[in-house]
């Protein structure tokens, strides 16, 4: 069997060149864009570093330039990454946007030769595709510069939809504390609960979670404070309702967490 890596970078260098109009396929992929960056843009002060980790075609990094943040994008599927230039070559010719499109071992093995990141952003299920996450958030911790953020969109692994799913249930026998494989194809894509990321990112501390659907609700942990957001406004007065209620963790295909490691 090939590696999840190799398997992966065969399908985004196919995908790249139409992977932006792809993502019109869901009327919320934009909501929930928007809302990430906006959470990113309130928790980490312009003019820091950002590692766009699977940075994909740069919607993102280009994004983050024009907010007033330097970009070092990483992606394994070179051809994504050529996308990104393409996209950002006036911010790479700045100095703004630095890339690298090594394949993952690699990026394990040798962290690029950029500055310390202040924080790393990513977007739209990266971390699905990755069975291990621990010696990725160790390489964060090293890297990080103090306080060091980590901001991530993963799919929501309680998404009635996937919970409503035979192999859910299968995988949750198999498996029940670790990474869950959820589809096999095109690529490997595994569901990453909530206590196994923050056993993988044990050097790190949750600040603050969201659920990303039709509506974006963020929660800060108790810790940090009583902080709640709201981004969209579309929805039937039931969906208000549901998105207020507990029952908000089984709604939206990702969630979003926002984990700092102190000094
Ligand atoms: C769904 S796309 C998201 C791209 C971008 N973050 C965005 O918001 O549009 C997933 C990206 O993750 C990249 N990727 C998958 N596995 C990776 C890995 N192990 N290391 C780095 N990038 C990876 C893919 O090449 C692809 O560009």
């Amino acid at each position: 069997m090939e590696p999840d890596f190799v398997q992966n970078a065969a399908f985004h260098n196919d995908l790249a060149a139409h992977y932006d109009v792809h993502l019109r396929s869901s009327p919320y992929n934009d909501l929930a864009r928007e809302a990430f960056r906006d959470l990113v843009a309130r928790l980490v002060p312009a003019g820091s570093t950002l590692l766009d980790f699977g940075c994909g075609t740069g919607l993102d990094a280009f994004d983050y330039a024009q907010r007033g943040y330097r970009v070092l994008a990483y992606d394994n599927s070179p051809g994504m990454v050529a996308q990104l230039e393409a996209r950002c070559g006036a911010q790479i010719a700045s100095g703004t946007v630095a890339t690298c499109a090594a394949d993952y071992p690699s990026f394990l093995d040798r962290f690029p030769a950029w500055t310390a990141p202040d924080a790393v952003v990513s977007n739209f299920a990266v971390l699905n595709s990755i069975r291990d996450l621990s010696p990725l958030f160790e390489i964060f911790a090293r890297q990080l510069r103090p306080p060091g953020w980590i901001i991530v969109s993963i799919l929501n692994p309680l998404h009635w939809a996937k919970v409503k799913a035979p192999g859910w249930w299968r995988e949750a026998w198999r498996s029940p504390t670790g990474p869950r494989l959820f589809s096999a194809r095109p690529y490997r894509t595994y569901l990453h609960f909530l206590p196994a990321v923050l056993k993988a990112a044990r050097r790190f501390h949750l600040v603050g979670r969201a659920n990303a659907g039709m509506f974006v609700r963020y929660d800060a942990v108790a810790a940090a404070g009583k902080e709640r957001l709201w981004w969209g406004d579309a929805g039937s007065p039931t969906a208000h309702v549901l998105w207020r209620t507990p029952a908000f963790r089984l709604l939206g295909h990702f969630t979003f967490l926002a984990l700092r490691r102190d000094p």
